[in-house]
């Protein structure tokens, strides 16, 4: 049975006495809401990794940041690599977040790269991917979800691949409180599913987390992850009230 999950992407919000509070908070609320089935993870800005794990330690909430570099130590100003998030007792890195291939301009080689280097550090990725909104509109959203896994996921071998998490995050969904219908979200996360088992096999099909994000809500979590091939959400606005973000967890 695949574990379902929620995971918080808190991207740049929160200063570091707002991000004390929702620690606080969360622990406090988690101790008669937490889920009998989902995962909860947590991916705040890095300045606040680990204040997040000694608050948060307690109450079985994992940690996860938003991003890392490919290489472990080195010349890289500004950068964090996934040897150092390992070495704080991270567990679950974002990689290939829209925000970061728009912004950012990284591409499938470099994604592909952050992929190795999260798995050769003992971090679990959570690896994005989806389409533009002209590219749903076009009705090319398969093939190009279909080369974003190809080309950053499918070189790993059976055995890394299986620590990975996918989670669909369709881009004309994120931030814009129109959400994927239910009925989009099964028909992707499906294809995504028939993606792996022409890879790796049924086995390994089965066993694939699926996350989708994008304007998921409390009020919409429950109808979204019904569908067999949704395992649970990626959760950005709605993860910075912990109140939501718990009623999301609570979703199954
Ligand atoms: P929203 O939930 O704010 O749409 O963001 C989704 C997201 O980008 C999570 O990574």
């Amino acid at each position: 049975m695949r574990q379902k999950m929620v995971a918080g992407n808190w991207k740049m919000n929160k200063n570091f006495q707002e991000a004390e509070q929702m620690f606080e908070t969360l622990a406090e609320l988690i101790k008669d809401n937490k889920p009998e089935e989902a995962e909860i993870v947590v991916c705040p800005p890095f300045p606040y990794l680990e204040l997040a794990m000694d608050m948060l330690q307690e109450s079985g909430i994992g940690i996860g940041a938003q991003n890392c570099y490919p290489k472990d130590f080195g010349a890289f100003t500004g950068e964090v690599s996934a040897a150092m998030l390992y070495s704080l007792g991270v567990q679950y890195c974002i990689i290939g977040h829209s925000e970061r291939r728009s912004n950012f301009k990284e591409d499938h080689a470099f994604l592909a790269e952050k992929v190795k280097a999260t798995l050769v550090n003992g971090i679990i990725p959570i690896f994005c991917c989806g389409e533009l909104l002209p590219e749903r509109e076009k009705g090319h959203y398969f093939q190009i979800v279909e080369k974003q896994l190809k080309e950053s996921l499918f070189f790993l071998s059976a055995i890394e691949f299986s620590k990975v998490i996918i989670a669909y995050e369709p881009v004309w969904a994120i931030g814009t409180g129109v959400n994927a219908s239910p009925e989009q979200a099964q028909e992707m996360h499906h294809y995504i599913r028939q993606l792996i088992r022409k890879n790796y096999g049924e086995d390994f099909a089965d066993e694939t987390v699926i996350l989708y994000g994008g304007s998921c809500t409390s009020t919409n979590a429950r109808a979204l992850f019904e569908n067999p091939d949704v395992d649970g959400g990626l959760i950005g606005g709605a993860s910075l009230k912990p109140e939501d973000f718990l009623a999301i967890a609570n979703s199954f």
